[in-house]
């Protein structure tokens, strides 16, 4: 097939078209959350539970029960960890598991804590030993401080580790010894533990490195969040139709004052990950939020009266505030940390951009864009009030926004027309090849579209959703990503109008998956890229500035390209998605009268069902190589493949 491809730019491409969707689904607590520790503030259990002591275990005759403690160390957490141990006992005590395991590495320096009390006041000095063990028994790391037995109030501990050795494997444990220095047996409570390895670019309570860098690798302009469903309430908690849904306000201050909540993907998210801690990461990551405010639905398919919306209605503006109001420095004293327990339980406090302020980041965050709800098409008969009521008094505040929908396109109708719709599509490889068309065909009226969620998840059309033995897929493979890379050549082609996107879900602990295939798995100690992960990467880190129109492929084959220029460097970048099963030989005629005779080739191409998996994590990977180059460009694509040819052309 020669490809011609035409002299002048059609559009600009904008520049957030690639970025990343995120939600806690198998991923922030225990994952880009750096926090090792599991249960560590025994949030959203029922105390005297075995339950309650998930992942805590006792020590060499030590007793261990989570207590509603009646002086708990905040509010937000009313649940202890009580220990009793024989006295003068120099092994008894009680260890953490983390999240399936802790990874123990020399050359890091972990910052460990916790809160302490004695229900009742001794005379004793009471030596609490903190350590990182491996599995087998080994210390690894250690260090010690002593309390006084009189301590009936709380009080923090804050040691750091620095291990002796690396361990071989994460099958670690971090431990509390308690050694009283009299003989009577001891009681002591303790509260909000945390162990963190150092994270990404130094921020404190911040990400886990080496999954931060390999989100930022991936080249993401945009990162969408809090969800998806786990923005939502959960589908289990009909009746209480608001109270489990994710709340700014009790995601911010001290991680004293966050009580956590029962996610919707059915485990306790701390809430450590909170609002300032993914707007900093953004900052850091330099990437903008697509940011979701809850707009009144419930999983469980009920959906707020319009009588019932204005509380949330102003959460979600003070939402926003956080991120962008200005600093109000001479408020700051008025919103102090002990404030938030009155925000948490009204409806805020008047200024939370002073609140963002007084947490240590008094200029505004970047914020373009919002989006009312997640999958709204789920409670379309309602959506018409919630998105007219949410948006109506949002733009009020924030004109500057874009406001984004998120029921099915143009039904049911919307006042205010929307600005932006969110599409959400799961699928099998094949429909995402036979779709790469299907942006080409919408109206150029100034509506904007944001491909929010998309995943080839399964070979079986007539079961997406169900098990590896029916067709879904456990990871990625080459057949789904090349798939996926085909429909990518058409949101390139339409980013006049599609201006934004990003494949879901973004990450995956091996060891507590909800969902698969996702875009990056890991566990306690390491990553892996998905053949997806590539494609994504590929097509982000190669991303013209203007889309050069071109020979279009065959709506019904299976071979697509899209071309764009990138106007600094002079390049022309062709992406070809190659999604069957034999190769295709191209040749694409540029216009230009000076096109370089070498250029570069980043492929990425394998078996039709091949996986980046834990046991084999580099089966397929992007090669870099040089090709010959001139006005024609004569390509074979591999099948199964993703190609990208960069050429300096003028
Ligand atoms: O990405 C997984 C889920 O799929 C999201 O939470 C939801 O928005 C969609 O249904």
């Amino acid at each position: 097939t020669t490809v011609s491809v035409s002299a002048t730019a059609s559009h600009a491409i904008p520049t957030t078209l690639f970025g990343q969707m995120f939600e806690d689904i198998n991923s922030g607590d225990g994952g880009l959350y750096a926090e090792m520790l599991q249960n560590r503030a025994f949030q959203q259990v029922t105390p005297g539970t075995s339950d309650a002591l998930d992942f805590w275990s006792a020590i060499a005759g030590a007793n261990i029960a989570v207590i509603a403690d009646p002086k708990p160390v905040s509010d937000a957490l009313p649940n202890s960890l009580q220990v009793s141990v024989p006295g003068k006992s120099t092994t008894a005590g009680f260890a953490n598991s983390g999240f399936w395991g802790i990874n123990v590495n020399s050359s890091w320096t972990y910052t460990a804590s916790f809160y302490y009390k004695f229900p009742t006041s001794s005379s004793q000095s009471v030596k609490f030993t903190v350590e990182l063990r491996s599995a087998s028994g080994k210390t690894l790391a250690s260090s010690a401080t002593t309390a006084s037995g009189t301590a009936t109030t709380w009080k923090q501990v804050q040691l750091t580790l620095k291990p002796t050795t690396s361990a071989p494997d994460v099958n670690n444990q971090f431990v509390v010894l308690v050694q009283p220095s009299g003989s009577a047996t001891t009681t002591v409570d303790f509260a909000m533990f945390s162990l963190f390895p150092p994270t990404f670019k130094g921020r404190s309570n911040g990400m886990r490195m080496d999954i931060a860098e390999t989100l930022v690798e991936m080249g993401p302009k945009f990162f969408r969040f809090p969800g998806g469903n786990n923005l939502e309430v959960r589908p289990s908690c009909r009746g209480q139709t608001t109270a489990t849904r994710w709340q700014w306000n009790a995601t911010v201050g001290s991680l004293l004052d966050r009580p956590g909540r029962v996610g919707d993907w059915g485990y306790v998210n701390t809430d450590g990950l909170g609002l300032l801690e993914y707007l900093q990461f953004f900052e850091d990551a330099d990437m903008e939020p697509i940011m979701a405010v809850w707009s009144g639905y419930s999983l469980g398919g009920t959906s707020l009266p319009e009588n019932e919306l204005a509380p949330y209605i102003q959460q979600s503006i003070d939402q926003a505030c956080y991120d962008l109001c200005c600093s109000a420095s001479g408020h700051l004293s008025l919103y102090a940390l002990d404030q938030l327990h009155y925000s948490r339980s009204s409806q805020g406090y008047r200024s939370p951009g002073a609140l963002r302020a007084s947490l240590g980041h008094p200029e505004p965050f970047t914020l373009n864009y919002v989006e009312i709800g997640n999958e709204d098409f789920f409670a379309a008969d309602t959506y018409p009030y919630r998105f007219q009521d949410f948006v109506g008094n949002l733009s009020k505040a924030f004109p500057q926004l874009t406001f984004i929908a998120t029921s099915d396109v143009g039904d049911p109708t919307l006042t205010p027309t929307p600005q932006a719709y969110d599409v959400h599509v799961y699928q099998t490889p094949g429909w995402f090849a036979q779709n790469v068309f299907s942006y080409d065909s919408f109206a150029r009226d100034g509506q904007k579209y944001f491909e929010g969620e998309y995943a080839a998840i399964s070979t079986n059309a007539n079961d997406l959703f169900g098990t590896p033995s029916d067709g879904r897929l456990t990871f990625p493979t080459m057949q789904s990503s090349s798939g996926e890379a085909a429909f990518m050549t058409g949101l390139e082609r339409n980013s006049d109008i599609v201006f934004a996107a990003s494949y879901a879900p973004l990450l995956q602990h091996v060891n507590s998956t909800q969902w698969t295939p996702d875009l990056v798995s890991f566990d306690a100690g390491s990553v892996v890229r998905s053949t997806s992960f590539y494609t994504q990467k590929l097509f982000a880190t190669n991303q013209g500035d203007e889309f050069m129109p071109s020979t279009l492929p065959n709506q019904n084959g299976t071979v697509f390209w899209s071309i764009s220029r990138l106007t600094s460097t002079l390049e022309v970048i062709i992406k070809i998605a190659n999604s069957g099963n034999s190769s295709a030989q191209l040749a694409f005629a540029l216009p230009f009268s000076d096109v370089a005779s070498s250029g570069t080739l980043q492929l990425l191409t394998g078996a039709e069902t091949a996986s980046n998996t834990p046991e084999a994590p580099n089966t397929v990977v992007p090669k870099t190589s040089t090709i010959t180059t001139g006005k024609t460009i004569d390509y074979t694509a591999p099948a199964f493949s993703v190609s990208i040819i960069r050429v300096v052309a003028s």
